[in-house]
């Protein structure tokens, strides 16, 4: 898989993508991440990327012309499966999105910045609009690596253990269940007894029983579904 990112501050973006999981998978090349900095398609020598509203209002727009240019540019050197803007009106990510972008081959992610972008970014060139909740970031960059994160440890090999994403929270709408580690007390809190039994039937049992109480008590919406 290939993502690339398209930032006015790539160095704000840079550091998840060189620390634990996401650096091995990029060293294992299982994934490529590409950043580009929106600043070197400009023409003019401000290397200007935003102006005001047309129409007036507070607020810098982000200009189309240097976005066209970039995405036309990687466009013109292999096929994209989706053109993703950042964005909070986008469509909130969830774990189902983040399964079916797992399977692209290719993605661009643009990040917003100010007001946002001109909207003629979004009607030529945009096939996903995502937004990683309903609150406002200061640019799409933080969003771009939430993203990025939750899609790139779906890609087969890059967890050690090719189940422990199965088995994550909200893969089958439910939140994971309670784990365990030594010491088998600890505090005066001991770990259940079914864990020991080294009876395994039984203790998926338990689990499956402990995620849909443990849903049911702090995602009662999840259950709705
Ligand atoms: N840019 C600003 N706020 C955002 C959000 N909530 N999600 C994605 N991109 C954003």
């Amino acid at each position: 898989m290939r993502i690339d990112i398209i930032t006015v501050l790539p160095e704000l973006l840079k550091s998840p993508f060189e620390a634990s999981i996401l650096k091995r998978a990029i060293e294992a090349n299982l994934v490529e991440v590409h950043f580009h900095n929106l600043r070197d398609y400009t023409t003019d020598n401000y290397k200007t990327i935003d102006d005001y509203q047309f129409g007036g209002g507070a607020g810098m727009v982000m200009l189309v012309e240097p976005i066209d240019k970039c995405i036309t540019k990687l466009k013109a050197e292999r096929e994209y499966d989706d053109i993703i803007y950042m964005t909070p009106d986008g469509e909130t990510l969830k774990q189902g999105l983040a399964n079916t972008l797992s399977l692209s081959e290719n993605i661009i992610i643009l990040c917003g910045h100010y007001k946002g972008v001109d909207q003629r970014v979004r009607d030529l060139f945009i096939t996903k609009e995502i937004s990683i909740g309903d609150y406002v970031l200061s640019g799409g960059e933080l969003g771009a690596a939430v993203l990025c994160d939750s899609i790139i440890r779906l890609i087969p090999g890059v967890l050690g253990n090719e189940t422990s994403a199965l088995t994550d929270s909200f893969q089958d709408n439910l939140l994971a269940p309670p784990i365990y580690t030594r010491p088998r007390e600890y505090k005066g809190l001991k770990v259940p007894e079914i864990l020991f039994s080294g009876n395994f039937p039984e203790i998926e049992k338990w689990r499956e029983n402990q995620a849909f109480e443990h849903t049911k008590e702090r995602r009662p919406d999840l259950l709705e579904d």
